[in-house]
Formats: C-alpha cells, structure tokens, sequence
C-alpha cells in the first residue's frame, strides 16, 4: 500500500462515521470510463461510480455547464424562476413517458421516494403502501420502511407502519394482498440490491393494468434504472407501459447530487403550493448538470449503446464456465457466478476494473457509464476469463 492512500485512509476512518464498508483505494480522478487511484493506477469504472456517472466521469459538455453556471449563481431557491431550472425541467418532460407533465426537484433517491410516496397518499387518500420484498429505496425513515431487503431495517424497527411486503414477480400475491385501504405500490422495476432481479414482462402489464382498474397509484423507484440505463429512458418504455409516478437520482447530476420525481397530470395537478418542497432541489448548479447530461445521452446515442453494449456483454459470458446466467437489461447487469462474486470483485480490481456485488453473495453487479464501448467490455470479459 502506498504511504499517501495510507494517509487519507486513516484520516478518514479516524473522522467519518463508520457506516461505509470501503474498497482499499482513494480515487483521486476520473476521465470518461476510467478514474485514477492516489498513485495514477487506472481503473475501468465498471461501477459508474456507483451507478452515478451516466455520462463517464467528467464529461467535458457536463464540466463546461458547470464552470460556467459556478461563475454566474452558485444557488437560489424555488422561491424565485430560474432560466436553468426552466431549461432543466423542460428537458426531463420531454424525454419522460407521455402523461407525465410535472418534475419535482430534491437532492437523493431517497428524498425522491419520500416525495413519491407522500404525493401519491394524498392523491389516493388511502394510507397503505404496498412494498416488495427484498426491495431497496433508502435509508430515510419512509424510504425505509418501504425497503424489504433484509439487513438494512434491522436494528431500526419499528419503522412507519401501513407498508405491506409482497414478493417481487408475482402477480397473484400483489393481487392476494389488495384492500380498499391499498393507495400505492412503490418497485424498483429491477431490483439491483438485491441482485438484479428482473420480473416477467407480463407482470409489469399486470401490475399496470390492476392499479389502473382500482386507482393504485404505480411508482417506479427508477433510480438506477432510470435515464438510458436499461436501453430505454425510462424501464416501462420497452414495455409500453407507464407508471404514473418515477423517481430519479443517481446518474441524473451526472455525480451532482440530484433527486427527482416526475408525475402524472392526474395526480401533479392534486398538489398546491406549500404542500412539500425541498431548500436545494433544483438549484443552478445541479440544474445546469442535469441539463448537459440530458443533452449528451441524446447527443452520443447512449441509450441505445447501454442496450447494444449490454446485449454483447450477455452474449459474451453465454459460454464462460464461471458464469451461472447474466440477469438485467442494458447497462445494469448482475453476472450470476459459481462461486463468491466478492472474490472475483477483488481480483478485478487487482487487475485495474472497479465492479460490484449486491445481496447475493453470488452476483457480481455492472453499473457502468452509459458510455461504455464494446473495446471496454472486452477488456473485462478476458479478465472475468482468467478467474476461471
Ligand atoms: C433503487 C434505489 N432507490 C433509492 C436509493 C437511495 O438513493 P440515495 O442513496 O440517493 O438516497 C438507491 C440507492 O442506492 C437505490 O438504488
């Protein structure tokens, strides 16, 4: 170990909160998919920065936005318009599902879930949320209590009550579980945490079509899935089906801190001033992120690059003997292995790629930039290879 990662390690093990399991390395840089260690080792950033860095690290269009807006207004709330929040706003409405008329602006994925949940209850005015086990949307006290993946409400119950749990993919249990006091369902569409676990189209069409009939508000929580990732904007495009609210964060700041809620007419129009607000969400800066990283997913074609780089991925580990199966759509891949996906994490990363795991202990998990080539890809499949 080198003595300046040695230095910042114990500097920050010595002054932060100890909630974070870290990788043993301090990243200084980054530069589209590749960032830099305290020694300038580079690393192939397969996991975007967790899931963050959409457009790459850095991205020169995104980095320009920024400077500039830093030298014009650093902040101003809601309370006033702004020229870049209008722009912002505008962007998102136009690549969001038609319908959905309305952007709310916050600061994580977790605020964007609260903000989700707390909208649709007083749209359905019904107080019971159903949930999904095994399902993640955050560490706040409702995005908790919505969370069913097991360790993460542990130690903190009892947490809000009127959430209900039912398993993710199966129709007939969420069927099973309706009363009239049922106003919401919240879903990660691919539940990534818990090793991405993606359902049967028809479910997602069922789903869509009981909520309809029984005015269930359906929330996507598309803050990973969510802007291109899956080789869509938004995951029920491919499908044809829109949820009637969706919840953003992550890549959408292009590493800005940036949270958002986009919602339907129906239920936008239910909400008045004063009802719910946020200080920073969609301040200047974060607004300029969002709006240069919005203009390059459209500009680089990278939505339909997740989708092709995806598909040659999972074609490429068809026959790697490691490999068990590869779940996911896009750029949001859990490879399925025959042994500790921690295992084969470290050994990458040995070999300069950063990847992930999740809560099975045999998932390795892809969230890399959008931006990613098939050159890329290859340089982690001959690695993968050479675990085996
Ligand atoms: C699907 C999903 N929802 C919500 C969150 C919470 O986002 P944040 O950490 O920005 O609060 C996450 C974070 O990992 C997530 O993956």
């Amino acid at each position: 170990m080198d003595q300046a990662f040695e230095e910042v390690k114990q500097k920050e093990d010595l002054y932060q909160l100890n909630t974070y399991k870290k990788l043993p390395l301090s990243i200084e840089r980054g530069e589209g998919v590749y960032v830099y260690d305290s020694t300038g080792k580079p690393y192939l950033d397969l996991y975007g920065g967790h899931a963050v860095a959409l457009t790459g690290h850095c991205h020169p269009s995104v980095v320009k936005a920024v400077k500039e807006q830093l030298g014009k207004l650093i902040f101003y709330s809601n309370v006033v318009y702004s020229s870049v929040r209008a722009r912002a706003s505008e962007a998102l409405i136009k690549v969001a599902p038609s319908g959905m008329d309305k952007v709310f602006f916050c600061n994580s994925g977790a605020e964007a879930n609260e903000t989700a949940m707390k909208i649709s209850r007083k749209y359905a005015g019904k107080k019971k949320i159903i949930a999904m086990k095994d399902g993640f949307h955050g560490r706040t006290a409702g995005a908790l209590s919505a969370t069913g993946l097991g360790n993460y409400r542990k130690q903190f119950s009892p947490l809000l009550e009127d959430y209900i749990f039912v398993e993710f993919g199966n129709v007939e249990a969420f069927k099973n579980t309706l009363n009239d006091d049922v106003g919401s369902v919240i879903l990660e569409p691919i539940q990534s945490m818990a090793g991405v676990e993606i359902a049967e189209e028809d479910y997602y069409k069922h789903l869509r079509e009981i909520c309809s009939e029984r005015g269930i508000v359906l929330i996507f929580d598309e803050v990973q899935t969510g802007l291109g990732r899956t080789g869509s904007w938004f995951f029920g495009d491919r499908l044809g089906i829109n949820p009637d609210i969706i919840t953003l964060a992550k890549g959408i700041g292009a590493g800005i801190p940036v949270g958002c809620v986009i919602i339907d007419e129906k239920i936008s129009k239910t909400i008045g001033p004063g009802e719910h607000g946020s200080t920073f969400g969609g301040g200047p800066v974060a607004s300029s992120a969002i709006l240069a990283n919005i203009s390059v997913i459209k500009e680089e074609n990278l939505v339909q690059n997740a989708w092709d780089v995806g598909e040659f991925i999972k074609q490429e580990l068809r026959d790697v003997n490691l490999v068990r199966r590869v779940k996911g759509r896009g750029l949001l891949l859990g490879i399925e292995i025959e042994t500790d996906a921690i295992r084969l994490r470290d050994f990458l990363l040995e070999r300069g790629i950063i990847t992930g795991t999740s809560s099975k202990n045999n998932v390795l998990r892809l969230l890399p930039p959008l931006i990613l080539k098939i050159e890329e890809a290859e340089i982690f499949i001959k690695e993968l290879k050479a675990f085996e």
